[in-house]
């Protein structure tokens, strides 16, 4: 019924009008550079030349920018769409951290309270989530992801959209989300952002798409383009992209939105002569929306006029957007979602916060912890809290704040002064600003460590170190922190340092003699109180890294599904003509799906239902898990397999499995996994997906360099 209504429509529409529907602009809030006059937008949007809005957010304004879009001709309704990367009012953890705690379920609940505060504030559209899966932590964008690998990506990619966009598109509590950026962005060259991509296509297929794939095959209402060129194609351009393989191959009949006037920024890629070429272009890959490059409004009428540019190729962009604002309601109500009371309502939501608290502490990763430094007891006589970041609200939102409310920010101070008992004394020193030039404060913060009987030191990147247009060269903890945890290390009392970051750090002093690392990413508005919940002991970790964390920056890109090599290093000792380094190991500091608890976990009795698997066969696999520490908690287990002999070079291993099991001190439990043909399967030379008869390694572990049972098993002709 939709698409009678879409083609009844479009029968209506001039040709300006339609070229109307594929422009976006921008808002008074900048997410890119350059835009033009504020009123001179609204004058379009009165006149039916803007489809879309971006960054306009709440129900007054909403409101305000909806009725003159209900002036135009035919008064077709805008779309609202703002960057609702992780959470709108509650502010979550970034979603690098979300995804160490490998929990889908609360990822889906993350995402859904982030609609639906959205939903409720006349946001219709997400450009969320960010797919793009990164191998290199000098990138400042894998924060905004799932993190290096391409399983657990579509898992989470998967959970995201159900998230955001709930059982049907059109809910009141959810928006339209955005699988982004389409594609390889994560690649670029030495993590510099919006820099080129060069891969073969296999490597693209097999490492960068699945995310993608996922979401799409999840219902994600919409896709983004990405800045970067593709082996020397802009992807906004990229026809064998968008065209050939999102709208084609994968049957996709969402819309696809550039990124940040990425059509006009093919001119400057040198892809196109001018905005008029670059529109062509674009139309002709796919591109159905041009966000805020004023290329597709300036030229696309002119072009279809002229005859460069098949109308047919508008009428299906139009389509495809019309369909979504139909599928949302707004032609029956175009303010639906923007409802004053209902606003103020689920803005307001107690339980919203008690989620945030919940996956904040999920997403906590122990990196080390030793003699039990961790937990704390609560009722230490003295407690020194020291560094930059311990009394900081706005470093624990993180990046892509677009609605928080900063006085409802609970510090790691706050979070801490709440566990304590009334007696004991808690010292808070600095020892420097976040940029750590002056070391004046250290001399207080040694004083305030000597005389405490425990200290905790709260160091690592602000907020506005990660994220777009971040990428760093050096990945050291900013200016003399590292400096500061020497001095308080020399004070021979254990330190206990929780790192925030939005991407993999290197702090290999700090690693070599803390009593215990806790890296906590930007955890969100109640990273105060998860951070306290873990360092005394009510919540007991249960994260994993979703991210290899490198030695140097030297290592990288690295990641854990490295390629076996002719000379592979058997022996560290013996690297000479070994594929190594003279200076390193080839080890990273801690590997991916690497994570402590405060419990340990034994892995026993590991049985395959059989040697070897016929073609249409399944493999049933289980073992015990018995949680043989102290207290409960919750393990990450990780199953990999590595196909031995194949016509691509496969992986030392491929994440291919995990379940988080929650287990009572003591207890034993069975777990199970199933693999069946796809599991096997790769992305072969000719770019088919293929599973090749021959034997298998299958591991089961508690991080990729903690394999505690292995067994081979054979594929059958
Ligand atoms: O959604 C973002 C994108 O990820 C980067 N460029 C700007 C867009 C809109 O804010």
């Amino acid at each position: 019924a939709i698409e009678a209504k879409v083609e009844a429509l479009l029968k209506r529409m001039t040709l300006d009008e339609k070229v109307g529907q594929l422009h976006q602009l921008t808002g008074r809030q900048m997410t890119g550079p350059g835009s033009e006059k504020f009123n001179d937008k609204l004058d379009d949007i009165r006149h039916g030349k803007v489809g879309s809005m971006l960054n306009v957010k709440g129900v007054a304004e909403t409101r305000e920018i909806q009725a003159l879009a209900l002036q135009s001709r035919l008064k077709i309704p805008l779309l609202f769409s703002l960057d609702v990367i992780h959470g709108y009012r509650t502010v979550f953890p970034v979603p690098l951290g979300e995804a160490a705690s490998w929990d889908l379920e609360a990822m889906r609940l993350s995402a859904h309270i982030a609609a639906k505060e959205a939903a409720a504030s006349g946001i219709h559209w997400t450009f969320a989530p960010m797919v793009d899966v990164g191998r290199d932590p000098r990138w400042g964008r894998v924060m905004e992801g799932a993190g290096e690998d391409p399983y657990l990506g579509a898992q989470i990619a998967t959970a995201r959209v159900r998230g955001f966009q709930g059982e049907k598109l059109g809910g009141l509590d959810s928006v339209m989300a955005t699988a982004k950026h389409f594609a390889g962005y994560g690649a670029a060259i030495a993590g510099r952002d919006y820099n080129a991509v060069d891969m073969s296509l296999q490597q693209l297929h097999e490492t960068y798409l699945p995310p993608f794939k996922a979401a799409a095959d999840a219902g994600v209402a919409t896709f983004m383009n990405s800045f970067n060129t593709l082996n020397g194609v802009p992807a906004t351009g990229n026809r064998y992209l968008q065209r050939d393989l999102l709208k084609g191959q994968w049957r996709y009949k969402g819309f696809v939105v550039s990124d940040w006037a990425s059509i006009k920024e093919m001119v400057e890629h040198g892809h196109a002569a001018d905005l008029a070429d670059a529109a062509a272009k674009a139309i002709d890959a796919g591109s159905d929306m041009d966000m805020e490059g004023y290329a597709y409004t300036g030229n696309l009428a002119q072009l279809v006029r002229s005859g460069r540019v098949k109308p047919a190729l508008v009428d299906d962009a139009v389509r495809r957007i019309l369909y979504k604002k139909f599928e949302l309601g707004l032609f029956d109500d175009p303010y639906r979602y923007s409802d004053a009371a209902r606003e103020q309502a689920v803005l307001n939501d107690p339980a919203h916060v008690q989620a945030a608290r919940d996956v904040a502490r999920k997403s906590l990763v122990l990196l080390q912890n030793a003699n039990h430094a961790l937990p704390l007891n609560k009722d230490v006589k003295s407690l020194a809290v020291i560094g930059p970041l311990a009394e900081s609200r706005r470093d624990l939102e993180g990046g892509w704040i677009v609605a928080s409310d900063e006085s409802r920010v609970v510090s790691v101070v706050d979070g801490i002064r709440a566990k304590l008992s009334p007696a004991t004394k808690l010292v808070v020193a600095k020892g420097c600003d976040a940029a750590c030039t002056d070391t004046s404060g250290f001399k207080e913060a040694v004083a305030a460590a000597n005389g405490a009987d425990a200290v905790l030191l709260v160091v690592g990147e602000t907020w506005d170190m990660s994220g777009e247009a971040k990428s760093r060269t050096e990945l050291g903890l900013p200016g003399e922190q590292a400096r500061l945890f020497d001095a308080l290390a020399a004070t021979g009392k254990p330190v206990v340092v929780a790192i925030m970051a939005g991407r993999p750090l290197v702090f290999n002093n700090v690693a070599d003699r803390a009593a215990a690392i806790l890296y906590t990413w930007f955890a969100g508005s109640q990273g105060g109180n998860a951070i306290a919940d873990v360092l005394f002991g009510d919540y007991n970790p249960s994260g994993k890294l979703p991210m290899t964390f490198p030695r140097s920056v030297g290592q990288i890109p690295i990641s854990y599904q490295q390629y076996s090599t002719g000379r592979p290093v058997l022996d560290e000792k013996n690297i000479v003509y070994r594929s190594a380094y003279i200076d390193a190991p080839n080890t990273p500091r801690y590997a991916f799906g690497h994570g402590l608890s405060y419990t340990t976990f034994g892995y026993s009795d590991l049985v395959l239902s059989k040697p070897a698997m016929g073609p249409r066969d399944k493999l049933e696999v289980s073992f015990t898990l018995s949680n043989t520490g102290p207290r409960a908690g919750e393990e990450v287990v990780q199953l990999y397999l590595r196909d031995k002999v194949a016509s691509i070079v496969r992986p030392v291993q491929e994440l291919k499995g995990f379940r988080k099991v929650k287990l009572a001190a003591g207890e034993r439990r069975t777990v199970r996994f199933t693999i069946d043909r796809d599991a096997l399967a790769f992305v072969n030379g000719r770019l088919e997906r293929v599973a090749e008869p021959g034997d298998f390694v299958l591991m089961i572990g508690s991080a990729s360099d903690a394999i505690h049972l292995r067994q081979e098993f054979r594929l059958l002709e």
